[in-house]
C-alpha cells in the first residue's frame, strides 16, 4: 500500500479454532498492513495475573497488577515486560486463563486501549471476539468466521500435535465447548457477529478459499484491489 492510501481497518472475529488468527495474519501479509491478535493480549494478561495468584474477584489486586503489565509487539512477536512470550501464551491452559480474566472490565479496558492506540493511525487487521461489535465498530469491513465445533477441535488438535503436545481430541473438544460457552455467555462484550458483519462458515473451506472470499469482498466494497 502506498503512503497516500487511506487507512483501512479490518475486524475478524470468531470463536476458538475458527481460523481467524491464520486468516487475519495471511490477509495482513497480502495487503501489506499490520496484524494484531487481540487474543494474545488477553492471554498475556491472563498468564501474568495467574502467575501472581490473583483472584479475579479481587478487583483492587487486579487493578494494581494490571499497572505492572507492559506489552510490546514487534514483528508479530509479543513481549511482556521485555520477555518474548509469543510461544508460551499459545498453550491451551493460557487460553482458558485468558477467557476467565477477560470477563473483568478492567482487563477489557486495558486491552481495548492498547488496540485503539495501535490502530489509530495505521492500516491493520485485528482479530478477536468483539472487534467489530465493540472495539473498532467503524472498521471498513467486519468478518465473522465460524466452523463446526468438531472441525474447530480437529484444527486445534492438529496444531497441538505440531507443537508436540499430546492432548486428546476429546479433551480439546471439551475445552472448546467450555470456551465457547464462557465467551458467548458473558455479559461484557460477548462473542457475536456485528449486525453488518460478513459471516463465513470455514468448516469445509481451505485457508486460500477463505482468503479469496475476503479479498473478493474487499474488492466489491472498493476497499482494496481493482
Ligand atoms: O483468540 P484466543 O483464543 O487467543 O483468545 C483467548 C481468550 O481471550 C478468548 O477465549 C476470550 C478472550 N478474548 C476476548 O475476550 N476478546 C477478544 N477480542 C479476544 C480474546
Amino acid at each position: 500500500m502506498s503512503e497516500e492510501d487511506k487507512i483501512i481497518r479490518i475486524a475478524i472475529d470468531g470463536p476458538a479454532g475458527s481460523g481467524k488468527s491464520t486468516i487475519a495474519q495471511n490477509l495482513a501479509e497480502i495487503l501489506q498492513i499490520n496484524y494484531l491478535n487481540s487474543g494474545a493480549l488477553y492471554r498475556i494478561i491472563g498468564y501474568y495475573l495467574d502467575l501472581k495468584g490473583i483472584n479475579p474477584k479481587d478487583l483492587k489486586s487486579v487493578e494494581r497488577r494490571l499497572e505492572e503489565i507492559n506489552i510490546n509487539i514487534r514483528n508479530n512477536q509479543y513481549f511482556l515486560n521485555r520477555e518474548d512470550v509469543t510461544d508460551l501464551i499459545k498453550d491451551s491452559r493460557i487460553g482458558d486463563l485468558a477467557s476467565m480474566y477477560s470477563q473483568i472490565s478492567l482487563v477489557r479496558n486495558k486491552v481495548n486501549k492498547i488496540i485503539k492506540n495501535i490502530s489509530k493511525d495505521t492500516s491493520i487487521v485485528v482479530d478477536g471476539r468483539d472487534i467489530g461489535t465493540v472495539v473498532l465498530p467503524d472498521s471498513d469491513i467486519k468478518i465473522f468466521l465460524t466452523a463446526s465445533i468438531e472441525e474447530r477441535a480437529k484444527r486445534r488438535w492438529e496444531e497441538e500435535k505440531e507443537r508436540n503436545k499430546n492432548s486428546s481430541y476429546q479433551q480439546i473438544l471439551a475445552e472448546i465447548k467450555r470456551r465457547d460457552s464462557n465467551d458467548s455467555n458473558r455479559s461484557l462484550a460477548p462473542l457475536k457477529p456485528a449486525k453488518d458483519a460478513f459471516i463465513i462458515d470455514t468448516t469445509s473451506l481451505s485457508i486460500d478459499q477463505v482468503l479469496n472470499k475476503i479479498l473478493n469482498l474487499l474488492k466489491e466494497k472498493k476497499i482494496y484491489g481493482d
